[in-house]
C-alpha cells in the first residue's frame, strides 16, 4: 500500500493509473475510519481495481465553534485497517498542501444544501463541496462513495458532480450500525455512557416513523410529530430539527407517495452533534 501526502504527486500516479487502464475507486475520509468506512472501502474493491482512501480532516467544513481541533485523529490505526482492508493508496495530504494561505476559491451548492444541516451549520456543505471537488480533481475517480448516514452530503455531492458534469459515478453505502441500532460515527465516541443511552432514542424514533409509514400513515406532519414527541422524552437530547424529505432534493415532502422519502433527524445530546436518517 502506498501512502501519498503531495497533492502533486496525487495526481501524477492517478494520471498514470488512469492511463494504465485502471477503473479508480475513491473513499474520501476524514478517518477515524469505523465499520461504515470500512463497508465503503469494501464496495470500492467490489466495483473498482483501484482503491485510494483519502484521510484529510478537512477545517473549511467547521464551523468556527465546531470540534476541528477535538475531531479524533487516529491515523496509526486508520493506516493498519486502510493495510488489512486492501486499500492501494491512501492519500493524507497536509491542511497547507490542500488549503495553501492565499486559497480562494469555493464552491457553493445553493439548493439542496440550504435547508436541514445547511441553516444549523452554515458554512459546511461549502467547505464539503470544496474538499470533493479537489479530490476528484486530484483522483479523478471512476468511482466515488459515500456513507448513506450522510444523507443531505450525498444529495449535494450527487447535485454537484451533475450540475458540474464532474465525471465519476457517486455510489452511496448503507448506513451501518451498533448492534444496538446507533449509526456508526466518529463522534459517537465523544458520548458517555448515559449519553449514549439518550442517543439511542434516535434510531427507536426513526424505526418507529417507519412502522407508522408501513402501518399506512402518509402525512408527514404526524410521522415529524411522534419522532419529535419520542426524542423529547430523553433529558439529554435537544432537537435541531426533524425532516421528512425528497432524497434527491432534500426538500420538505407532505405525504409519502414514495420510497424516495427520507426522515432526517439531527440532535444535540449534551454537547455531541448527531445526525441520522432512515428511508421510507
Ligand atoms: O463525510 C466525511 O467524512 C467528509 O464530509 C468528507 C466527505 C470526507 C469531506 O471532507
Amino acid at each position: 500500500m502506498q501512502v501519498i501526502e503531495s497533492v502533486e504527486e496525487m495526481q501524477t500516479v492517478a494520471m498514470q493509473l488512469r492511463f494504465g487502464g485502471h477503473l479508480i475507486g475513491l473513499v474520501p475520509t476524514m478517518g477515524n475510519l469505523h465499520e461504515g468506512h470500512l463497508s465503503l472501502i469494501k464496495q470500492a474493491k467490489e466495483k473498482s481495481d483501484k482503491v485510494i482512501v483519502s484521510i484529510f480532516v478537512n477545517p473549511k467544513q467547521f464551523g468556527p465553534n465546531e470540534d476541528f481541533d477535538e475531531y479524533p485523529r487516529t491515523w496509526k490505526e486508520d493506516l493498519k485497517k486502510c493495510e488489512e482492508n486492501g486499500v492501494d493508496i491512501v492519500f493524507h495530504p497536509s491542511v497547507e498542501a490542500m488549503f495553501p494561505k492565499d486559497f480562494s476559491s469555493y464552491l457553493t451548492e445553493e439548493v439542496v444544501s440550504s435547508v436541514m444541516c445547511g441553516v444549523s451549520r452554515p458554512s459546511h456543505f461549502k467547505g464539503v463541496t470544496t474538499v470533493c471537488l479537489k479530490l476528484f480533481n486530484l483522483v479523478r475517480p471512476d468511482f466515488s462513495f459515500f456513507g448513506q448516514k450522510d444523507a443531505q452530503q450525498c444529495a449535494v455531492i450527487k447535485k454537484m458532480v451533475r450540475d458540474l458534469n464532474i465525471p465519476t459515478e457517486i455510489k452511496v453505502g448503507e448506513t451501518v450500525r451498533e448492534p444496538d441500532g446507533l449509526a456508526l460515527s466518529s463522534r459517537n465516541q465523544y458520548l458517555s455512557k448515559l449519553q449514549r443511552e439518550d442517543a439511542l432514542s434516535i434510531s427507536k424514533a426513526l424505526l418507529k416513523a417507519k412502522e407508522l409509514v408501513d402501518s399506512g400513515i402518509k402525512n408527514t406532519d404526524r410521522i415529524i410529530a411522534e419522532i419529535i414527541h419520542l426524542l423529547s422524552q430523553k433529558r439529554r437530547i435537544r432537537v435541531i430539527y426533524v425532516q421528512v424529505v425528497d432524497k434527491d432534493s432534500m426538500q420538505a415532502v407532505k405525504t409519502i407517495s414514495s420510497n424516495q422519502t427520507l426522515a432526517c433527524v439531527a440532535v444535540w445530546v449534551d454537547d455531541v452533534r448527531l445526525i441520522d436518517n432512515i428511508v421510507f
